[in-house]
C-alpha cells in the first residue's frame, strides 16, 4: 500500500487534486481512522467557532453508525478541554429506524445522546432527530415539516455522512431519486444484515426508516463522508470511480461542489491509485513489495504463470518502468523465488535446513509458541492446519483465547446445557439459570450467570478441539479479557487490565513465535481490539531479552485472506489435513447450524475456511509455484 503523508482534508476543486484520472470525488486517505477523525472534528470545530465569531448559528447534519464515533469523541474532548461551545449549533440527524422508541438502546436518538449531545452544551431545542414513533397517518406531513425546519434554520452548513455497503447515504437505499426529500424508506437486505449484530439477529432489525433525502443531503454547503475498513473498500471504489447511478446513491455526490471522502487505508485500498498505482503514475518508484504486487496482478490479468510473463505483458499494462534495470526473464525468476520461498511445511522452522530460503528460523529446533485466538474458535478456523503441524513437529504450543465469546451462544443452546446440568446435580443454581433464560428474550442482555454458562459452553468446545489436535489441557489458556464482558455487541475500550493479562501470559511462556489474528478489516470489531492488545503487550515487553527471539505472525480471521503478494509464510495442507482441520472446527458446536453472528456470508465457518484455504492454494498454483490442496497464510509483523 502506498503511504500517504499526514494531510488536511480541505477540499480542492477537480483538477487541483492529484490522481484524478479515475476519481470523480475528492478524497483523502489517512493511515488510521483515528487520525482521520481528528482532522474531521477539527474542521467541524473551526466552522462552529467561525460562525460563533460572526454571531451566527452553525447548522450541522449528523450521522450515526460506527464511522463517526471517533469524531464525536474528539468534539466532546474539545468541549471539555478547550471550551468548544455548541450553543450556536443546530443539528439535524440523517435518519431513524421506523418504528423505534427513543428509549430503545438501538435508536439513533439514544446513540446521538450517548455519543455527543449528553456531553456538550448544545441546546436541546436545537437538536433534531427523526421521530421513529410517528404514526403512519402523519408521517408524510412529519417529513415535510423536517425539511421545512432545515430550510428555516438556513440550510445545512456541514453534513457528516457514513456510507453503507449498498452505497446508501443516510438510509437512501439503491433506487433513491436524485431529487428525493425526507421520507420513509424500506431498508435494503444488506443494510439489515449489517445491522443484525447490534440487534442480536436480523429478525430484530426494523424493516423501515425515516431518512433525509438525496436532495436534502445535496443541499448542504459542505459534505464530508467517512469510511473505515476493508468492508467499505468496494463500495468506495464504485462511488468514487463509477458512473452516477441510482443503484449506488452515494455516486450522486460526484456532482457536489464541496464534498470530501475521508478514508483510512483499508477503505481506500480498492481505488485504482492504490490497487494498481502503475496504471495511474508511470514514474512510480518500484519497491520490492510493489513489484510483487504488480506481478501477481499481471498474472491474474493475463491468466499466465509468473515464468511465462513477457516484456510485452509488462509494457502493455503500465509496468514498463520495471524493465529498465532487468529484462522480464530475470524479473520473473526473482519474483518466482520470492514467492516460492514463502512456502513451508515447517511453520516452526525446519531443523538443520538452510534458513535463507525459508520464512522461519531453524533454531531452536523446538520452539515455544503462543497462538492468540480472539474468540474461542479462530485458532482452528484460521490456522487449524498450522496449529496441528506445530504440535506434530514437537513444538511447545500454547493457545490463549482472548475473549470468552459468550454472546455468540444462543439461549436455546444455553438452555439445553442448563437442563443437562440440572439432571446431573440437584443444586438450585441450574434451575435459576433455566428460569433466567426462560424469562429473557434472545435480544436482551444476559444476566451474569447465563453469560458464565455460555462462556463455559465455549470453553468446553475449545477443549474438545485442542484435545482432538493432541494439545495438553495445561497449555490451553482462557484470558476472558474484560473489555469484551459487556454482555452486548458494543464492547468497552481496552483497559490496563486487558494489557496486563496479555503481558502476563507472554511473560509466562516466553515464546519464540506468537500467532495473532491480523484482522484490520473492521476497525471497531473484537478482532481489531484483540490485535491492538497483542501489539500493546509486545511493545511494552520489547526490552525483555526473550523478546529478541520472538517473531509475531499474523493470520486472518474467518472473513478474508491476505493478498498473495503480502504473504510471508504459506503452510500447505494435504487433503487429510484439510479433513482434520474440519473436524477440529466441528468441535465448536454452538457455532454451527444457524450461528448468532453469521455476517453477510451464509456459509458455515468450516466451509469459509476450506474454500479460502483452497483458493490460496489455487492462486499459488496459477502463479506456477506448487499444486497443493489447501494453504494457510501468514504475514510477519516486525515490532
Ligand atoms: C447513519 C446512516 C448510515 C450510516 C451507514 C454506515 O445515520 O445514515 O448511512 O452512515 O450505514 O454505517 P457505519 O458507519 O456503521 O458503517
Amino acid at each position: 500500500m502506498l503511504k500517504t503523508k499526514k494531510r488536511d482534508i480541505s477540499y480542492k476543486p477537480a483538477g487541483q487534486f492529484e490522481d484524478t484520472r479515475f476519481e470523480k470525488i475528492h478524497n483523502v486517505i489517512f493511515e488510521s481512522s483515528e487520525e482521520a477523525s481528528m482532522m474531521v472534528a477539527e474542521e467541524i470545530a473551526d466552522l462552529i467557532r467561525e460562525k460563533q465569531s460572526k454571531g451566527q448559528q452553525c447548522v450541522l447534519g449528523l450521522a450515526t453508525g460506527s464511522s463517526p464515533i471517533r469524531v464525536y469523541d474528539e468534539l466532546v474532548r474539545m468541549h471539555r478541554e478547550e471550551g468548544l461551545s455548541f450553543k450556536n449549533v443546530i443539528s439535524f440527524n440523517l435518519d431513524e429506524y421506523l418504528p423505534m422508541d427513543k428509549e430503545n438502546r438501538q435508536s439513533y436518538h439514544h446513540f446521538m445522546h450517548e455519543q455527543l449531545f449528553d456531553h456538550v452544551d448544545i441546546l436541546l431545542e436545537n437538536v433534531h432527530i427523526p421521530d421513529g414513533m410517528v404514526s403512519p397517518e402523519s408521517v408524510k406531513e412529519y417529513c415535510l415539516d423536517y425539511e421545512k425546519k432545515i430550510k428555516d434554520a438556513g440550510g445545512i452548513d456541514f453534513q457528516l455522512l457514513g456510507i453503507g455497503r449498498t452505497g446508501h447515504i443516510g438510509f437512501n437505499e439503491p433506487g433513491s431519486h436524485y431529487n428525493s426529500g425526507t421520507r420513509v424508506i424500506t431498508l435494503d437486505h444488506i443494510t439489515r444484515v449489517d445491522a443484525a449484530p447490534a440487534f442480536l439477529g436480523i429478525d430484530n432489525v426494523p424493516r423501515k426508516a425515516i431518512t433525509m433525502g438525496i436532495a436534502t443531503v445535496r443541499s448542504a454547503g459542505r459534505i464530508v463522508l467517512l469510511a473505515w475498513g476493508r468492508n467499505k473498500a468496494d463500495i468506495i471504489k464504485e462511488t468514487v470511480e463509477g458512473e452516477i447511478s441510482p443503484e449506488v446513491p452515494a455516486t450522486y455526490l460526484q456532482e457536489h461542489e464541496n464534498c470530501t471522502f475521508v478514508l483510512d487505508e483499508a477503505a481506500g485500498s480498492e481505488l485504482t491509485r492504490n490497487k494498481t498505482p502503475w496504471l495511474v503514475d508511470e514514474s512510480l518508484e518500484w519497491t520490492e513489495d510493489l513489484t510483487a504486487k504488480a506481478v501477481v496482478w499481471l498474472c491474474e490479468k493475463t491468466g499466465k504463470s509468473i515464468l511465462r510473463l513477457t516484456d510485452k505483458d509488462y509494457n502493455d499494462n503500465g509496468m514498463s518502468g520495471l524493465l529498465t534495470q532487468e529484462d522480464s526473464y530475470d524479473l520473473n525468476i526473482r519474483m518466482f523465488n520470492r514467492l516460492q520461498h514463502t512456502i513451508t511445511g515447517w511453520p516452526g522452522g525446519k531443523p538443520g535446513a538452510d534458513e535463507s530460503k525459508r520464512p522461519e528460523r531453524a533454531e531452536p529446533d523446538k520452539k515455544r509458541v503462543i497462538i492468540f485466538s480472539p474468540h474461542p474458535d479462530d485458532d482452528v478456523i484460521s490456522m487449524g492446519g498450522t496449529f496441528d503441524r506445530l504440535i506434530q513437529q514437537g513444538h511447545e504450543v500454547h493457545v490463549a483465547y482472548q475473549t470468552s465469546g459468550n454472546i455468540a451462544v444462543s439461549d436455546k443452546d444455553a438452555l439445553r446445557y442448563a437442563e443437562i446440568s440440572k439432571s446431573i446435580s440437584k443444586s438450585g443454581e441450574a434451575q435459576n439459570i433455566i428460569d433466567a433464560i426462560k424469562a429473557k428474550s434472545e435480544s436482551s442482555v444476559d444476566p451474569i450467570q447465563v453469560r458464565t454458562l455460555k462462556g463455559n459452553i465455549r470453553r468446553g468446545e475449545s477443549y474438545a478441539a485442542t484435545r482432538y489436535l493432541g494439545l495438553d489441557d495445561a497449555n490451553v489458556h482462557f484470558l476472558d479479557l474484560p473489555f469484551y464482558e459487556t454482555g452486548t455487541v458494543k464492547k468497552n475500550s481496552l483497559s490496563e487490565e486487558d494489557i496486563e493479562i496479555m503481558i502476563a501470559i507472554i511473560k509466562k511462556v516466553e515464546p519464540h513465535q506468537i500467532y495473532a489474528a491480523g484482522d484490520l478489516a473492521d476497525p471497531h470489531g473484537t478482532h481489531k481490539t484483540c490485535l491492538d492488545a497483542v501489539f500493546e503487550a509486545v511493545k511494552r515487553l520489547k526490552p525483555e531479552p526473550f523478546m529478541n527471539d520472538c517473531w509475531l505472525w499474523l493470520y486472518r480471521g474467518a472473513w478474508h485472506e491476505w493478498d498473495i503478494h503480502q504473504i510471508d509464510m504459506a503452510v500447505p495442507m494435504s487433503p487429510d489435513q484439510v479433513l482434520k482441520k474440519r473436524n477440529a472446527i466441528f468441535c465448536h458446536q454452538s457455532q454451527k447450524d444457524g450461528v448468532m453472528f453469521q455476517g453477510n456470508d451464509s456459509r458455515e465457518f468450516w466451509m469459509r475456511a476450506e474454500e479460502r484455504n483452497k483458493e490460496t492454494a489455487e492462486k499459488y498454483n496459477a502463479l506456477g509455484l506448487a499444486d497443493y490442496a489447501a494453504m494457510e497464510a501468514f504475514v510477519r509483523h516486525i515490532f
